[in-house]
């Protein structure tokens, strides 16, 4: 049996035009404001013209590098990836591979970076593994509950529950190797990484010791190892 075709269909669906309009617009760049992950995505494995492939560092999927403490860029906020790039490239944040590379990089490169990164699944924790190092013991409470008495905050007051990070401004925290969350805490003390608004992860790391530095990076790498991370 045949099913009867819709009598009055319109002869021009106006939405859809505007739609294929707007994608002609994009892609011959007429419209610089929008970003493009697909793009993003080819930059980032292949790079470009003085822009080596983040995928060599930051990992395939974006996952960064435990051995090399490279960071996880996946699943951070887009505006907060925008902002590092800046950073980088205007030296109100240091460091020798990443500088050269954002100078390189376009203001809608950058744009397309950050959607592409900003797209990938960020960090989940993985199943409880292993016996907790003991230098991660005051982790867990610094990261909930903070420390009054230093006048600590806790982490996740401000990254969020479980440090997953708030959009746009507050990365996650959870799943980065601890070489990369040791150096940043200390890049705030030496003020080699004086870009977040108001100082305000420089006042934190200010008051923490090396001891605290080194808890909070542990846990941090894998709350789960310590069965804690609420
Ligand atoms: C040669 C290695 C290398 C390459 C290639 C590289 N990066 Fe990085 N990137 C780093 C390192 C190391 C850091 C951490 C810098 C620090 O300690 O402040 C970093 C940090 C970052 C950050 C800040 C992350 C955060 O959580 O604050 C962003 C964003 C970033 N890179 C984007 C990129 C993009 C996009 C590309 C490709 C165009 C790229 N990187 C290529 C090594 C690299
Ligand atoms: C008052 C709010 C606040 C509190 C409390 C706070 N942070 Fe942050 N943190 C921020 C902001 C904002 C940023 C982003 C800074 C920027 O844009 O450069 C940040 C960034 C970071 C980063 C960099 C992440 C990356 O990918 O480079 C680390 C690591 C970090 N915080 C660790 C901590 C730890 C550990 C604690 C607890 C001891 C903590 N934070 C407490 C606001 C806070």
């Amino acid at each position: 049996m045949k099913t009867p075709l819709p009598r009055s269909r319109p002869c021009i669906n106006w939405s859809l035009m505007l739609g294929i309009l707007l994608i002609a617009c994009a892609s011959l760049g007429l419209n610089p404001a929008h970003a493009d992950s697909r793009a993003g995505a080819t930059l980032a494995q292949q790079g470009g013209s003085g822009i080596s492939a983040c995928v060599s560092c930051h990992g395939a999927r974006g996952e960064g590098q435990a051995a090399t403490g490279f960071p996880r860029l996946a699943g951070q906020p887009q505006a907060y990836l925008l902002r590092q790039m800046q950073a980088f490239a205007d030296g109100t944040r240091k460091n020798p591979m990443m500088e050269p590379i954002a100078r390189a990089l376009s203001a809608q490169q950058m744009r397309d970076l950050a959607d592409h990164y900003a797209g990938l699944p960020g960090w989940s924790a993985p199943v409880k593994t292993g016996s907790p190092d003991p230098a991660a013991a005051p982790g867990p409470r610094l990261a909930t509950a903070g420390n009054w008495d230093k006048e600590i905050p806790a982490c996740f007051a401000c990254h969020g529950p479980g440090g997953a990070g708030i959009a746009p401004h507050f990365p996650a925290i959870t799943g980065q190797p601890r070489a990369y969350t040791r150096t940043q805490l200390k890049a705030w003390q030496a003020g080699t990484r004086s870009n977040d608004s108001q100082g305000l992860m420089k006042s934190v790391a200010d008051r923490m010791t090396d001891a605290d530095i080194e808890a909070v990076s542990l846990y941090l790498e894998n709350p789960a190892a310590t069965g804690r991370s609420e």
